[in-house]
């Protein structure tokens, strides 16, 4: 899409990205934000620079507990301030971000949500190397995905909009699928 077009769509409410750790999130963030000129937003590191730790160093220092709060607050946050001032992000979640029922409220309200439904071996793939993922960091990564998936599909699912089996996709043909969505999403509203 070139710039032009770009300037000429203009975009009504944010697109805000919901999966498992190592479903895309953060890639196809960057990709739809390259794509539509939104700014992209991701919650783990504006709470990151927020305390001024990495997420890593939160779990580890205030307990799991303390940033689950803060990731609530930053949802008010965000709902407050953007929708008051018009502002329309892509905005990338942490993958437990579903866990709480008011979060899950928030997310729908927020913004157009997506799903990223990825199937088990390719999050296992993409997480072999990950670092800085505090609830993959010590346990047996299959076990802990495997209990994941059971725990947060069923969240993720009551809380899209639509969902996309990704695991076959390019980053590219994902993002280009969701901002074709978006639009289509957006004239519902109208
Ligand atoms: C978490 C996912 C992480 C981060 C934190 C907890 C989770 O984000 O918020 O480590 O509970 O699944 P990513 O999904 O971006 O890795």
């Amino acid at each position: 899409m070139g710039m032009d077009e770009k300037s000429e769509q203009t975009y009504t409410q944010s697109i805000i990205l919901i999966g498992l750790m190592g479903s895309g999130k953060t890639t196809i963030g960057k990709e739809i934000s390259r794509a539509t000129g939104l700014p992209f937003l991701d919650m783990d590191s504006v709470i990151e620079e927020q305390v001024g730790m990495s997420i890593s160093e939160i779990f580890r220092t205030k307990g799991e507990a303390h940033f689950r709060a803060l990731e609530t607050a930053l949802l008010h946050y965000m709902e407050k301030a953007f929708l008051r001032d018009h502002k329309i992000h892509v905005i990338s979640t942490g993958g437990g971000v579903v866990l709480r029922e008011e979060n899950r409220s928030i997310l729908r309200r927020l913004g157009f949500t997506v799903w990223l439904n990825v199937d088990l071996p390719t999050l296992l793939q993409r997480t072999a190397r990950s670092h800085g993922r505090p609830l993959l960091a010590e346990n047996d990564r299959e076990a802990t995905l495997h209990r994941l998936i059971d725990e947060r599909y069923p969240l993720y699912a009551e809380t899209c909009h639509i969902s996309i089996a990704s695991s076959q996709l390019q980053p590219q043909q994902v993002a280009d699928f969701i901002v074709a969505r978006s639009a289509q999403f957006a004239k519902s509203l109208q």
